[in-house]
């Protein structure tokens, strides 16, 4: 037998092992097994093996050390993992240092032949895909715009568990660019050849989102005389399967999309067997499914099985750098689009823009600046040109008329004049009113005299 063949297995559970070894050897594979991983890194060192199965939890040497020793050895050498439910973290840890796929205790012998021949396979495509990339054809990340060291780093991490068939489940606020990061994720993974098929959970209403996903055999319903339909599990097959907006999707579905993620199998409506799939599934949402799974809107098991890689987006506001980056991205882009012809932001309008805090993110960003750039007939976007809400301080409307300075004075006149209404304006009132608003008490005498004051 050919040396492609061939696994290494590490368990220290004997039984375990044996039935690992077991299972492996039936399929056709040469086995070789380890008890521990000081014993693994000897056998591997010195014999071809085509991959490496081993469990996460042992003593001394953890699956993780045994990854890392692999991976020095040989890195192209493809490592399966076998750990426990709700380790999610490690899961991620190990992707980034390179493991190719993870097992969810408890799993069927299935589920291990199945991810054995997907990552082996995968590590032959893998080694064509390099060839396509030094020529030129892998798509760069073009549209996802970001210089935040956050989202590189989850760039990063993003593309080395791409090529793993593990689900991504992606949770964000509305706009941060969810559907962008799913489409990442296949870009890098290695089934981009294959089907990208989108669904989305809330846009499809309830009754329909079922044969949507699933299809349908001819005369399962009323209407359904056509002829059956494949649903977008079928057209994704071999490719990868986004579905967006998942927290939305019916509780009586997500039984039925459970069962195919654990069989690899879907029944048609009306069908009479089922059908085999083998799809990635990548989802999103921008509802909170911890609270959901607490209050039982969301399937628990479901989650666990859909979150074995976590995504979780950051706000816009809390990524500064990008929003900037994004704003010149989008002027550039719709004064291109509409024609016309302004070069930037008044600092005015940039300081608004800056401050505000983008609770529809990326999307009402791109919104802000289309609008701006339709009311713009200068050379550059004024504080004028922008919607009420973002000219808003604190609650009060922005007045669109003097300076910053004036602006800003007249602001911390109504800070500082509501903060001394609730201390009072006694000494002591004063004293803490200055602790409150973190300035010294000399500060806050000074202001209160060239602001102008009252004492009411
Ligand atoms: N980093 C980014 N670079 C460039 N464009 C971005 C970025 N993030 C988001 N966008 C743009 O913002 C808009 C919203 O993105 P997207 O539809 O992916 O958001 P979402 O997170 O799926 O939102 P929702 O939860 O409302 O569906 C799109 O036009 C997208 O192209
Ligand atoms: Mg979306």
């Amino acid at each position: 037998m050919p040396n492609a063949e061939r696994l290494l297995i590490v368990d220290d559970d004997s039984s375990m092992r044996m039935a690992l070894y077991e299972s492996l050897s039936s399929c056709g594979y040469e086995v070789e097994t380890a008890e521990n991983g000081a014993d693994a890194l000897v056998k591997f060192k010195n014999g071809q093996f085509a991959g490496v199965v081993t469990d996460m939890r042992m003593p001394k040497m953890s699956g993780m050390d045994v990854l890392r020793g692999v991976k020095r050895i040989s890195p192209a050498t493809p490592v399966i993992l076998i750990t426990a439910y709700g380790t999610v973290n490690t899961a991620v840890e190990a992707m980034k240092e390179g493991a190719s796929e993870f097992i969810m205790k408890p799993f069927s012998l299935d589920d291990l032949e199945f991810a054995v021949k997907n990552v082996l396979a995968a590590n032959v495509q893998l080694k064509s895909d390099k060839d396509e990339a030094a020529a030129g054809n892998i798509c760069p990340h073009k549209e996802l715009i970001t210089q935040d060291t956050k989202i590189l780093a989850l760039l990063d991490m993003l593309k080395s568990i791409a090529k793993s068939k593990s689900s991504v489940l992606i949770q964000g606020e509305s706009g941060t660019g969810k559907e962008l990061f799913a489409r990442f994720v296949y870009r890098h993974s290695n089934r981009r050849q294959m089907p990208f098929v989108a669904v989305n959970c809330a846009a499809i209403p309830a009754q329909l989102l079922e044969s949507e996903m699933f299809g349908y055999e001819k005369g399962a319903f009323t209407g359904a005389d056509k002829g059956g339909k494949p649903g977008k599990f079928e057209i994704a097959n071999k490719g990868t399967i986004f579905l967006d907006e998942i927290g939305d999707m019916p509780l009586h579905l997500q039984v039925k999309l459970l069962h195919a993620i654990q069989n690899r199998q879907i029944d048609r409506i009306g069908g009479i067997s089922p059908i085999d799939v083998d799809v990635r599934i990548i989802a999103a949402t921008n509802k909170d499914l911890d609270a959901m799974i607490k209050m039982k809107e969301f399937r628990e098991d479901l989650y666990f099985r859909l979150n074995v890689i976590p995504l979780n987006i950051p706000p816009l506001r809390s990524r500064p750098g990008d929003t900037e980056l994004l704003l010149n991205y989008a002027l550039q882009k719709f004064t291109d689009l509409l024609n016309k012809s302004i070069e930037g932001f008044s600092g005015e309008a940039i300081e608004l823009l800056m401050r505000y805090d983008w609770p529809g993110n990326v999307r009402e960003l791109e919104n802000v600046v289309e609008y701006a750039v339709n009311m713009e007939t200068d050379s550059q976007i004024s504080a004028g040109n922008l919607p009420d809400r973002v000219c808003r301080v604190d609650g009060g409307r922005f007045e669109r008329s003097g300076g910053l300075k004036e602006k800003m004075d007249r602001y911390q006149k109504q800070l500082i004049g509501a903060c001394l209404i609730d201390t009072g304006y006694s000494l002591e009132g004063k004293i803490r009113a200055a602790g409150i608003l973190g300035i010294s008490e000399s500060t806050l005498y000074r202001r209160i005299r060239e602001l102008g004051i009252v004492e009411k």
